[in-house]
Formats: C-alpha cells, structure tokens, sequence
C-alpha cells in the first residue's frame, strides 16, 4: 500500500531536475539514463526538522560542549574501532564481503549489549531459526537479545516505536524495502529511502542503529557504497576469507578516529578478539628468501608488521603483467618506474606480482620502501637479511621520505625480535634503540645499494 502522501517522482541525477513519469532522456538537461525513482514527500515533512521545532541560530561559545556519552558493546576489538563504544543515536554502516561474519559479529555484540541494553535484531536475510543455530553455535542461545524477521520499512518501524529498543541492527539493508517505492529491494534506490527513515528515526529516538551492508565484487547490487555520507560510521570487514584473520576498519567516524582497526581471528565458537596482533602477518620462513620485506604498517592506533611478497618472473606473452594483492595497483606501476629511473633497475621484460600477506590491505605509503625491495630482492634472487623491517614513502623524484610515527614501528618490531632497521633518514631515532642496527637510507638507489651488499 503506498501512503498516501507519498507519490513517486523521477529525480536527474545530473540535473536534480524532476519528472512525473520516467524517461530515456531528462526533460530539464537533456542527459540519457539518468532519472531514478524517488518518493516525493510534501515539502512540509520532508524538511521538518527533527525534533518538529524549528531551530534557532546560537553562538558557538554559548554552547555547552558536552562530551558524547558511549557505551561499550563489550566486545572489546568492535569497541576499538566504534571510537570507544557506540553512541545513542549513531548510525553505523557495517560492510563486508557475504560470509566475512558480518552477521557473527553483530549477534555477539547484540548478545553482550542486551544485559544492559534493550537490543532488537531484525533479519531480512535470515529466518529466526538460523539465527537461533548461529548463536547456538556461539553459546549465546539464551542471550537477551529481541529477534524480528523483516523486510517491511514501515513494519520494522512501528516494532521499534512499540518495543523502543536502545540499539537495532538491521541485517542487512539490501533486503529491506518501503511499500512507497516500486522499485527492487536492494536496488540504490530503495536502500538509500530505506536508510534515510531509519536514520531519521534513530536521530529522533535516540537510538543506535546498525546496518550490515553486502558488498559485491561486481557491484551487481547496489553496494552500500551510497549510504556512507548518511550514516555517522563506516566499518568495513576484511580478510581473506580462507585465513581465520578478520579485520574491522573504520573508513569513516564522526565520533571517533578513522582507520582504526579491530582484529579478530574467526573460531568454531564465533570472533574472538586479537589483543596483540602485530606479528599474525608474517609467514614463518627458516631462512631469509627472496622477495620478502617486512614493513611496519600504523594503521588506527597500533603498528603492525606484514611481510610483503613480490615474485618478478620474465614476461610470459606479449605485455608484461602488474599484479597486487592488498596495495595499490597503480602504486606499484610508479614504484616501478621509480625502481627504474632512480634505481637503474628494469622490470620491463618482467611480469610483477606483489601481496601483503594475510589478506591485510595496505594503504599506507609507507610500506612503498618495502615493496620496491621486495621487488628488486625477487628479481635478483638475493634475499634481504633476516630480522630486517623496512619502512619509508617513496617519491617520484627517487627520495626517501620519512613517515609519521617510526620510533613506534621500530619498538614493536624491536619487541619481535627484528634488528636491522633500513628507514629514512629523516626518521633516525635521536637516542640509540638497544640492541637495533639502524641504517639510513635518503634516495632509492642507496636502498638498492643495500640489497646488493
Ligand atoms: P556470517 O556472520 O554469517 O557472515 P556474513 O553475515 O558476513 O555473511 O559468517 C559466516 C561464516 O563464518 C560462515 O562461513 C561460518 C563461519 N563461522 C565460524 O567459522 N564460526 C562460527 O562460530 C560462526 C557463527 C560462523
Ligand atoms: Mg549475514
């Protein structure tokens, strides 16, 4: 049944022009497939301010700055990356990869919640006896936690103003549709008015509210991608879904840092937390191989060390092949041709691969030192010496730069056991770390000088 002050209009998303009915072509601009469904609400609700007051302007320093009260969700890595906790009326977006634990996650949090906190869980994807089985399986059959299985908006929204619970999670926002819309369920179109109610409501109760959202390799569904400007909180789920490492990062926070990041490792009994993982990215070799470097990465708050792995074999065909896994693929070509010019070293006549173990994805620049490392290592079949972490951002015009915070990379290797230590110079420590060999390197080709000896 559509409401019936709701009528659906067709918005240009060139133009934001509007038309009744749809069309090839936008009647305001001209541009071709460009109108999509939206519900036209009278200009009266849609721009009610929430709380239905109309807002008076203030001066800033009128204002009393009080401090986001949190609460925990108990799970302590979730915690980490929320900032803290979660916040009453945060709207948070929990992406991933389909069975990544998005939904694992959340029951467990969900179930550690609901001893303080009224909790409703609404599956659109998933009967309730399949989430009975997973928690079950988690030893949390008896947890306090409300179920409700939904697709309905209008539906999920009367249960939350009759059962008015502190936090909801919505799993997952794809499979919820409003009756407003004709449009498909998970296409861009519902997902974005479905999420704008709810976001709505959560401002105005006071609620949190979490949303799982799949992510498609293809994006054949319309990817969770266009809430990230509506909600307050953006977490994404990664690893590789082989390994038993799941890492939660925090892409976007308005309560919170971003790019912190949880790390668990997936067991028979759910996600447990990792309180200390800096050396889960490292494979165990005897001895020191060929393109292998170890780089200390700070991502979020706490440093961690991922060997990167570079395997540069002659050209197999025609056109020599650039493969990454985990970094950058665009990072590697211009590390490469700085390898090139600066390094004198050429890769042309070789196809390149390079991985950061483990299913980490590395954004960092400063982990560029030990992918060209890695590289040259590989194709000269010269390892580089054992217990070495290479750190250090790398630029086009072939010096090395200094990264933020290396005294910290170097301690937490130091306490891993490494002892040489190749970083820009710029990063030199200004007292002597006991037991570390530190060398300096400022342009790349004393880097490649190294790795020759
Ligand atoms: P799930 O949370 O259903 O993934 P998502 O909601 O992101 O699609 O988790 C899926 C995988 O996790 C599934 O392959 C089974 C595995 N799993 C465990 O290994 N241990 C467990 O205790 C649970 C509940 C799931
Ligand atoms: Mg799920």
């Amino acid at each position: 049944m559509k409401s019936p002050r709701a009528r659906t209009i067709y918005n240009c998303t060139e133009c934001g022009g509007q038309s009744p009915k749809w069309q090839g072509q936008c009647p305001h601009c001209g541009a071709w497939n460009t109108l999509i469904e939206a519900v036209a609400v009278p200009a009266a609700a849609r721009f009610a301010s929430v709380s239905g007051k109309p807002s008076t302007v203030r001066q800033l320093g009128a204002i009393e700055a009080r401090s986001v009260p949190r609460f925990p969700t108990g799970i302590e890595e979730f915690d980490r990356v929320l900032g803290g906790g979660l916040v009453p009326g945060g709207v948070i977006l929990l992406g991933g990869d389909p069975g990544i634990g998005k939904s694992t996650l959340l029951l467990q949090a969900m179930a550690a919640i609901g001893a303080a906190k009224k909790a409703l869980y609404v599956t659109g994807e998933e009967s309730v006896d399949q989430i009975a089985l997973r928690a079950q399986r988690l030893a949390l059959i008896n947890a306090p936690i409300s179920l409700l299985a939904e697709v309905a908006l209008e539906s999920i929204v009367a249960s939350i103003d009759a059962e008015a619970p502190e936090v909801v999670v919505v799993d997952s926002i794809q499979t919820i549709y409003t009756a407003a819309l004709t449009s498909a369920p998970g296409s861009v179109t519902q997902v974005r008015e479905c999420a704008a109610q709810l976001t709505r409501l959560a401002k105005e109760r006071g609620t949190v509210v979490i949303f799982v959202g799949h992510v498609t390799k293809d994006g054949a569904i319309a990817g969770p991608r266009v809430l990230e400007h509506i909600v307050d909180t953006v977490l994404y789920f990664e690893g590789d879904t082989h390994s038993s490492f799941r890492l939660v990062r925090a892409i976007k926070n308005r309560f919170g840092a971003a790019n912190e990041l949880g790390v668990f490792a997936m067991t028979e009994r759910g996600l447990k937390g990792v309180a200390n993982p800096s050396a889960l990215f490292l494979s165990q070799h005897a001895d020191a191989v060929p393109g292998s470097a170890i780089v200390a990465t700070l991502e979020g708050s706490r440093p961690l060390l991922v060997e990167i792995q570079a395997l540069v074999d002659p050209v197999q065909g025609g056109v020599p092949r650039r493969l990454s896994v985990g970094l950058d693929p665009q990072r590697l070509a211009l590390l490469l041709a700085v390898l090139h010019r600066h390094g004198g070293v050429e890769t042309g006549g070789y196809d390149v691969f390079v991985n950061a173990v483990g299913g980490v994805r590395i954004a960092e620049p400063a982990a560029d030192l030990a992918i060209l490392l890695a590289v040259h290592s590989s194709l000269t079949g010269r390892p580089l010496p054992a217990k070495t972490l290479v750190f250090g951002e790398v630029g086009l015009a072939g010096e090395i730069r200094p990264v933020q915070r290396g005294q910290e990379r170097i301690r937490e290797a130091a306490k891993l056991g490494f002892r040489q230590f190749l970083i820009p110079s710029l990063n030199k420590p200004k007292q002597a770390i006991d037991g570390a060999k530190i060398i300096t390197v400022a342009r790349v080709d004393e880097a490649v000088a190294f790795l020759r000896g």
